[in-house]
């Protein structure tokens, strides 16, 4: 795979007292989007934001909205959502009976539809419906927080999905999200990501945003070759 990783980073790590500063930061250092994680306490214990934060950020950047959706009943919120200016939406797998209508819905709302898939959820699980996606995010982590460890065996998920990707469906993206760091980033986008999803690794990062992004960035950039 020739093209560009792209990152977004997880808004869900920024500093929300100055939540236009970050994202002007990362901006500017070449985020190819920004990711919001959506938290219902149900899906997932903890508990953030909804359509207003995204309808804030939608006002201050042109950068595409990567939301992911961890809620019980995403279909819901869907259209909230791409009102508020969504231009990717996520819903999980694992609690979801109807996951093709909630694909549908998402795409008949003018965006673009992801489905996610928990690190214990298997690739298979998304192969019925991958012809309608245009995005799958492998969990790396166990949604709910910033900041914790990759796990490492969905590495191999990883390669499992960029193989089902390629045979049925070659367009479509393939995002890992959770435990991205500059060690491991390389490792993520060889074994087939095509969207790296990172929130401590650059807001955390300790020369800030700009900084944590660029170093990402070098991870999963080949060297030119011949200069
Ligand atoms: C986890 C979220 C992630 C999270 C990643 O539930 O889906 O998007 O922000 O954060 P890091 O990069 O810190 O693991
Ligand atoms: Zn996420």
């Amino acid at each position: 795979m020739t093209d560009k990783i792209k990152i977004h980073p997880s808004l869900l790590a920024a500093d929300y007292t100055r939540i236009g500063e970050e994202i002007k930061a990362v901006e500017s250092a070449g985020a190819d989007g920004l990711h919001l994680d959506v938290m219902d306490g149900q899906f997932v214990p903890n508990l953030n934001f909804g359509p207003p934060m995204v309808s804030a950020v939608r006002r201050i950047t042109s950068l595409p909205l990567d939301v992911h959706l961890m809620i019980v009943d995403p279909d819901r919120y869907v259209q909230a959502f791409v009102e508020a200016g969504a231009d990717m939406v996520t819903v999980h797998i694992e609690n979801h009976p109807h996951i093709h209508r909630t694909v549908q819905h998402i795409k008949q709302l003018g965006v673009q539809a992801g489905v996610a898939i928990n690190p214990g959820t298997p690739v298979r699980a998304v192969s019925e419906i991958i012809d309608e996606l245009d995005l799958v995010l492998m969990m790396s982590v166990n949604p709910g927080w910033g900041g914790q460890q990759f796990i490492e065996h969905t590495l191999r998920k990883i390669g499992e999905a960029r193989r089902l990707i390629d045979v049925a469906n070659p367009g479509v993206t393939l995002s890992v999200d959770g435990g991205i760091t500059a060690n491991n980033a390389s490792l993520i986008s060889s074994a087939g990501a095509s969207l790296l999803v990172a929130g401590s690794s650059v807001f955390a990062a300790v020369g800030g945003p700009a900084s944590g992004l660029r170093t990402l960035r070098d991870m999963v950039t080949p060297a030119t070759q011949g200069t």
